[in-house]
């Protein structure tokens, strides 16, 4: 395997990152005439990461439509580099298509059977070919009401990311998504996903230590709109937003964006 630089973000401010996952939406035409309309509605966030995650058949569409001021994700990835895979996009494939890739949303482990361990592994891939994982972790509604959130989080976090170098992790871009949060409406409160993403960065601390934990971003998923996204963005441990649904109004985005802008002082 063909080994690409890590990402290093130990020592720097963490800067906030917003990313759109457009989920199974817009054709390759309207993904591209999306991505097109997102970048004439950000006007003014020149401080703000910003990562734009369309389905896999429109990343090339999107990426050559957009200037590298704007980055561009996949919604998953398979962790082998090639071979008997049918269906499957390996992280290897994206290199120069794309720079993030999502790995472990919930659709995915409820839907695919997405394990942590194959999250893990698609960790591993992604940063061994130089994409940046943007790496999700949740509770269901049970877990929460059974008062076993931490302590799935941890599960899911340590799964995730066990034995990557602090150099790595630095790198690695954490959602908080709760997954009773997400396409409902429902948002959580600002406080709540504060102490799930506190929560988080003591796990990471764990895994690789103080400097590495405090470089990582932890972005805030689950019916993020711009009427609320001020509520989440505004709290110290939330660096940016995981955005579904309103990422596919460019304006509404772009308000998004515009809160996440307002954390740079
Ligand atoms: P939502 O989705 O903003 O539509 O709730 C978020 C996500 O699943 O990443």
């Amino acid at each position: 395997m063909s080994s690409a630089p890590v990402h290093s973000q130990l020592g720097s401010v963490r800067r906030p990152i917003v990313a759109a996952n457009w989920k199974m939406h817009t054709t390759p035409t309207e993904a591209r005439d999306l991505a097109v309309k997102i970048s004439e509605a950000i006007t003014d966030a020149p401080g703000v990461e910003l990562v734009i995650c369309p389905p896999a058949i429109s990343l090339y569409n999107v990426r050559k439509a957009l200037d590298s001021t704007i980055g561009v994700g996949a919604q998953n990835i398979y962790w082998k580099d090639a071979g008997p895979f049918t269906g499957e996009i390996s992280a290897a494939m994206l290199v120069g298509v794309c720079e993030y890739a999502i790995i472990g949303h919930s659709e995915r482990r409820q839907h695919f059977g997405e394990t942590d361990e194959a999250v893990h592994l698609k960790v591993r891939a992604a940063l061994t070919h130089g994409l940046t994982p943007i790496v999700c972790v949740g509770e269901t509604l049970a877990q929460r009401e059974a008062g076993q959130t931490n302590d799935l989080i941890a599960y899911q976090v340590r799964g995730a990311l066990h034995g990557i170098s602090p150099e790595e992790l630095s790198s690695v871009v954490m959602a908080y998504e709760p997954v009773w949060a997400i396409g409902t409406g429902i948002a959580a409160s600002g406080d709540d996903a504060n102490a799930v993403a506190l929560r988080i960065r003591s796990v990471l601390e764990s895994i690789g230590g103080s400097d590495a934990a405090q470089a990582v971003r932890i972005q805030y998923g689950g019916s993020v709109t711009a009427a609320n996204a001020a509520e989440f963005l505004s709290q110290a441990e939330i660096d940016g937003a995981l955005v579904g649904g309103a990422s596919l109004k460019p304006l509404e985005f772009a308000a998004i964006v515009q809160a996440a802008a307002a954390r740079i002082v």
